[in-house]
């Protein structure tokens, strides 16, 4: 089989190492990819907005899947082109996309659904002083959130009125999300810990893999600003199997369900990303693809055939048994560029990669680029540093992972030394 991967990120490496260990995949080819999924596969350099090409490109390499990873070409149709073409692909539709791509699509969703979530109103440019009106009633601290995708950035928590509505002002006045933020969802704060569950469907059918805790915030103790994620582990022990149950029943199933009766069958990865409030799990977000950097933890947890499990759900019948949950552990440490979130240094060199087979601990490239055979910094998020172990011992996991962390360098490297505290002091 031909499998084709669009993104050049870290998810996108690890998914390029799962499938490579498939034995029914003979190639593999990422597009544009990065110097990590070089090692593994063959990179094309096709941007992937450039849709057509992509399909040019798929039509003459005769692929047999396409695995779609970031949500803009998701949001942007590109699934959609590619089945008209008659492709199989994993990964939403336009329309289904929205799910991640609209709050304000995904809230009125789940209410209609009766899929437990924060209570929340939602306002546009036009209605501002409503809005502001609306802040004046509610209990603080409150959620405020950019409708459409904002890089990360788009949710403000505001302690005061005053906070709520200078972010109300940034949104909804200065425009500064863009039009991701001309319409504003408010909602409730939760408490409790978070974390993300993957289901695998084929729009009607499903299965979840093994729960993660991203670490969302740039410092220790999850401190300073919000980012993308500075390491995740998983399983995670706060998802029980009572709370994996409640998730599959309660909030994936309906929400799949809802997608299909709205006309929306949503065929991909849902990443349902998660509260655990003392009232029960309720949905923080959805996103309409596999996470990053919670992806480099969770495959490497899978044995079976993974390139079965996602070509089964994309030709529209799921085969559930094709992947099982090892009993294993896994950790990633993101190591990012100095600056990061606010900024990010690019072209400086890495030391210390060529120690790195791929092995127990082994690197993943997430923002990186090749020159003169040296590897540089390329982005934010640079490398993430994946520990995976056959036994579920985070402990262990954790002294593995950070024990080779010095022998990687590049100037401005920063990242967080804390990833799985929470599970551990609570284990
Ligand atoms: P999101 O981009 O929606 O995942 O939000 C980013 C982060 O903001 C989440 O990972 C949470 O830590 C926090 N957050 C979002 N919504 C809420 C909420 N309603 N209550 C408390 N924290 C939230
Ligand atoms: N790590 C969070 C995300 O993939 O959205």
């Amino acid at each position: 089989m031909n499998v084709a991967i669009i993104g050049s990120g870290g998810r996108e490496h690890s998914i390029s190492l799962k499938l490579s260990e498939s034995k029914t995949v003979k190639n593999i080819y990422v597009i544009p990819g990065n110097p990590g999924t070089k090692n593994i596969a063959k990179n094309v350099q096709i941007k992937p907005e450039n849709q057509k090409e992509i399909v040019k490109f798929c039509s003459e390499q005769k692929i047999d899947l396409v695995i779609i990873g970031p949500e803009k070409p998701l949001t942007d149709g590109l699934a959609d082109l590619l089945r008209q073409s008659g492709f199989y692909v994993f990964g939403p539709s336009k329309e289904a996309a929205r799910i991640e791509g609209e709050k304000s699509f995904a809230k009125n969703l789940m209410k209609k659904y009766s899929v437990p979530t924060a209570e929340f109103e939602i306002f546009t440019k036009e209605n501002y002083e409503n809005a502001v009106t609306y802040l004046h009633a509610v209990n603080y601290p409150i959620v405020i959130k950019a409708n459409g995708i904002a890089a990360g950035k788009g949710v403000i928590i505001a302690d005061t009125f005053e906070d709520a509505r200078e972010a109300l002002k940034e949104c909804l006045i200065n425009s500064s999300f863009g039009s991701a933020g001309d319409t504003v969802v408010i909602e409730e704060f939760m408490t409790g810990q978070e974390a993300s569950i993957f289901a695998i469907t084929d729009g009607e059918d499903f299965i979840l893999l093994p729960a993660v805790q991203d670490h969302k915030r740039i410092h220790d103790g999850d401190k300073g600003k919000n980012t993308g994620g500075m390491g995740a582990y998983a399983p995670t022990p706060f998802v029980t199997k009572e709370i994996e149950n409640f998730v599959a029943e309660k909030i994936i199933r309906p929400t799949l369900d809802a997608m299909k009766i709205e006309g929306k069958p949503f065929n991909g990865c849902l990443y349902c990303g998660l509260m655990l409030t003392p009232q029960g799990p309720k949905v923080v977000e959805y996103n309409c693809r596999f996470g990053d950097p919670e992806t480099q933890v969770v495959l490497p947890l899978l044995d079976g055939d993974f390139f079965d499990l996602i070509y089964s759900a994309a030709k529209g019948k799921i085969n559930k048994e094709s992947v099982h949950y090892n009993d294993g552990s896994a950790i990633t440490v993101v190591l990012a560029s100095r600056g990061y979130p606010d900024s990010s240094e690019s072209g400086v060199e890495i030391q210390g990669l060529e120690k790195f087979p791929i092995q127990a601990v082994h690197v993943i490239h997430a923002g990186t680029k090749e020159a003169d055979g040296k590897i540089f910094t390329n982005g934010g998020r640079v490398l993430n540093i994946v520990s995976a172990i056959n036994t579920n011992d985070l402990k262990l996991c954790k002294e593995k992972v950070y024990q080779v962390i010095p022998e990687i360098y590049f100037d401005g490297m920063q990242y967080r030394k804390d990833i799985s505290d929470k599970a551990l002091i609570n284990l």
